[in-house]
C-alpha cells in the first residue's frame, strides 16, 4: 500500500551532502552549543525574518521555554485551541500555568479569535495560536504576549508578530531533522537572551547559575542536517502545495481547511463524515490528527470549561492523506484517483 511517508526516501536522496554534514561534526569534536548551532540560529533568523533565533532540544522544550521567557507563571492562564497537538498543552502544564481551552473555526481549524477574547480574564498572561497542519492561525491582539506554535508551520509564518514563534523539527515536519529538535524564534532581544539561559541549566556565567532550569540544548549534528535541509525547504513547500491543490481540486466533494496562500501543508487533511469507511476503501495510507480534541483527553478532561463543538466535529472527521515533498508523481495520481473515487 501506498505509505503515508517514508523519510529514507529523503536520506537517500541526500545521500553524501547528508555524510559530509555528519561527518564535520563527527571530525569537529564540538557536539553542543558549536559552530553548527551558531550558524544554523542565524540561517533561521533569516529564513523566518526575525532578529534571533535560538536553537532547541524539541518544540515541546521550544513552547514550554517561551512561555516562561515571556513572564508566564505557576497558576498563570494561557489560551490555547482545543484541538491542536497534545504537546501544545502540555507545554503550557509542564510550567505549572493552566490550560484554557477554546474552540476553532469550523473553516480553519485554527482558534476562534472571538473565542478567545471571551476566554480572557484577569488570570490571563499569554494566548498560543497554533498554525495547524501548516495553515496560519489568526493571532489575536489581546494584550498579552502571543506565542506562536508553529511546529507544523515552516516557512507558513514570517516576520514578527508576537512576543515568540516555536518550531519543531521532529523529523517529519516541514523542516525536520535526524532525531529532536526545536527552535524559537523572536525580535525581542530579552526574551531571546532568556532563552538563552533557560535551554542550559540557567548559567549565566560558567561560574553563575541564575535561573532554575534544565538541558534543552540543540545538539551539533542536529544543527548540521537543518542547515542542509533549510535550502531545500521552500522547493519542498511548494511541493507539498501543489500535491494539496491537486488533491482539493479533484475532489471537491471532501471538505477542506480554507485556503490560505502561504498553507504550507504540514498536512493535508480532508474532513469526511464516516472516518472509518473512508479510510477503508481508499486503498492508500492515511493517518489522522486529532482522533480528539484535548479536553478529551484523560489527562486534560480536568481543564474542559468551555463546550468547544467545532473542535471535537474536526477531530471526528479528519483525515490526513500522504503529502510529503519525496512523492512521485505517479504516487500523487494514485492518491488523486483513489479520493476523486470517493464521490460515486
Ligand atoms: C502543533 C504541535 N505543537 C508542538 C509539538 C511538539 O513538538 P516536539 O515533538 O518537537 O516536541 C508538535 C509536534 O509533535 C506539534 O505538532
Amino acid at each position: 500500500m501506498l505509505p503515508f511517508v517514508d523519510l529514507t526516501r529523503q536520506t537517500t536522496h541526500e545521500g553524501d551532502a547528508l555524510r559530509e554534514a555528519i561527518g564535520r561534526v563527527l571530525a569537529s569534536g564540538r557536539f553542543v552549543l558549536g559552530p553548527e548551532l551558531e550558524a544554523f540560529e542565524a540561517e533561521f533568523a533569516a529564513f523566518t525574518g526575525q532578529r534571533h533565533c535560538v536553537g532547541l532540544s524539541s518544540g515541546a522544550a521550544a513552547l514550554a521555554l517561551s512561555l516562561r521567557a515571556v513572564g508566564v507563571a505557576p497558576g498563570d492562564e494561557v489560551i490555547v485551541p482545543a484541538f491542536t497537538a497534545v504537546p501544545s498543552a502540555a507545554a503550557i502544564c509542564s510550567i505549572g500555568a493552566l490550560p484554557v481551552f477554546v474552540d476553532v473555526l469550523p473553516e480553519t481549524a485554527t482558534m476562534d479569535p472571538d473565542a478567545a477574547r471571551r476566554a480572557m480574564t484577569e488570570k490571563t498572561r499569554a494566548v498560543m495560536p497554533v498554525h495547524l497542519y501548516g495553515r496560519p492561525s489568526d493571532v489575536p491582539a489581546l494584550g498579552v504576549p502571543v506565542v506562536e506554535d508553529a511546529a507544523q508551520a515552516h516557512g507558513a509564518v514570517t516576520g514578527s508578530r508576537s512576543a515568540a514563534v516555536a518550531y519543531s523539527f521532529y523529523p517529519t515536519k516541514n523542516l525536520g531533522g535526524v532525531g529532536d529538535g526545536g527552535a524559537v524564534v523572536t525580535d525581542d532581544d530579552a526574551v531571546a537572551s532568556e532563552l538563552r539561559l533557560l535551554r542550559s541549566h540557567g548559567f549565566e556565567s560558567p561560574d553563575d547559575c541564575i535561573r532554575i532550569a534544565m538541558n534543552a540544548r540543540m545538539s551539533e549534528l542536529e544543527a548540521a542536517v537543518l542547515r542542509l535541509r533549510l535550502g531545500g525547504l521552500q522547493a519542498a513547500n511548494a511541493k507539498r502545495r501543489s500535491i494539496a491543490a491537486r488533491y482539493r481540486e479533484g475532489s471537491a466533494h471532501l471538505r477542506w481547511q480554507d485556503p490560505h496562500p502561504d498553507h504550507v501543508y504540514h498536512l493535508c487533511v480532508a474532513r469526511v463524515d464516516d472516518r472509518d469507511a473512508f479510510r477503508a476503501t481508499l486503498g492508500v495510507a492515511t493517518d489522522v490528527h486529532y482522533s480528539k480534541a484535548v479536553p478529551e483527553q484523560p489527562a486534560y478532561r480536568s481543564f474542559s470549561g468551555e463546550p468547544c463543538v467545532v473542535s471535537e466535529a474536526w477531530a471526528r472527521e479528519c483525515v490526513s492523506l500522504p503529502c510529503h515533498p519525496f512523492m512521485s508523481d505517479l504516487e500523487i495520481d494514485e492518491v488523486a484517483g483513489a479520493l476523486a473515487a470517493t464521490a460515486r
